[in-house]
């Protein structure tokens, strides 16, 4: 029996050392020490042995078991350190790398200025108001003092789906669509910002640009409120020493109706090449809501007055950022674009 102990030792060290894997290694364990192995077979066997020899064949079998368990779980932590190396080379991460930049978008520079706008009229007080840009004659003209044989018509060269149905040439048809909806309620305070379409195309027009109108109706309105709020504006689109002007003009659903000046942004009213040498630069139209477009609106014209704004954005954002061609802001061009 000494002599089957002694060859399991010898054969289980070897085989230990034998580059085993960490599966096979368990595998043996369980062959020589398991319940059914051979050494423990020996250990069972011992009872057919003499008294004397029993307990020493015991021990050995004990310490052969013993020195075997440690070799294993020598050999086994060693390969499992080997196995951690190999996992942390393999899956190592060079954190220094420069990393892949992900380019980010931003607004589009009217998106920004249509924004701008919004805050500063909400900060007064007014309210944000949209309409269809589909309109048909009635809105687009007819409700704003603009009767089928009216001249004025000319001046907003339009793009007509039938011979009532039009893309809008203006925001002013949502002062007519807001007054309906609002009627009789008090005050009427909104602005209406929006794309508007006429047959124009060149390098100050677009056949597709925004306009944001603005309506202001309740009793005693009068036109130094059109021109605080107008001053108001404009120091806060353009800077705070920016002055504006009105000059005497005509729109058919305003009287009086003006043209507003504001001092130019980039010379501060002494007079430049942005200006035209004036000093002055023109930022929109505006005036007192006309007697029948509030009637139009179902308001009475005796009761209560209001005033009327309506400016270009794409303008105002080429004035804000110096941007000579309109056609740039819709080229979508981003070394363009991602100037702003
Ligand atoms: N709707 C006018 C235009 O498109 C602008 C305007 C609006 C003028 C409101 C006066 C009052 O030119």
């Amino acid at each position: 029996m000494r002599e089957e102990i002694k060859k399991i030792k010898e054969e289980s060290l070897t085989l230990i050392q034998s580059g085993l894997t960490r599966d096979e290694l368990q595998e043996l364990k369980v062959k020589v020490m398991g319940k059914k192995g051979s050494l423990t077979a020996l250990l069972k066997q011992l009872g057919s042995l003499s008294s004397e020899e029993r307990p020493l064949v015991g021990q050995i079998i004990n310490e052969v078991r013993a020195s075997l368990e440690q070799a294993w779980d020598e050999k086994m932590k060693e390969l499992e350190e080997q196995a951690l190396l190999k996992r942390l080379e393999e899956e190592f991460l060079d954190i220094t790398l420069p990393g892949i930049m992900m380019p980010r978008g931003h607004q589009h520079p009217l998106t920004k200025v249509i924004e701008e706008i919004e805050d500063i009229f909400i900060g007064m007080g007014f309210q944000i108001a949209e309409g269809p840009e589909i309109e048909t004659d009635y809105y687009n003209f007819e409700a704003l003092n603009l009767p089928k044989d009216h001249p004025a018509r000319d001046m907003q060269d339009t793009f007509f789906i039938t011979e009532e149905i039009l893309l809008r040439t203006q925001t002013s048809p949502v002062q007519i669509r807001t007054m309906e909806k609002l009627c009789p309620g008090l005050p009427v305070k909104i602005i209406a910002p929006g794309k508007v379409f006429r047959n124009d195309d060149d390098a100050t027009h677009s056949p597709m640009f925004h306009q944001v109108e603005g309506l202001l109706v309740d009793r005693g309105v009068r036109m130094s409120d059109l021109k605080g709020i107008l001053l108001t504006f404009s120091r806060q689109m353009f800077g705070e020493d920016r002055q504006i002007r009105l000059r005497p003009s005509f729109f058919p659903f305003t009287e009086p109706s003006a043209e507003v000046d504001v001092s130019c942004m980039l010379c501060g009213g002494k007079g430049c090449k942005l200006c035209k040498g004036t000093g002055w630069i023109e930022i929109l139209g505006a005036g007192m809501v006309h007697p029948k477009v509030l009637e139009a609106g179902g308001y009475d014209s005796v009761q209560v007055t209001g005033f009327a704004f309506g400016m270009g954005v794409e303008r105002i954002a080429m004035l804000k950022y110096g941007i000579e061609d309109m056609r740039l802001l819709f080229d979508n061009d981003l070394r363009f674009l991602a100037q702003f």
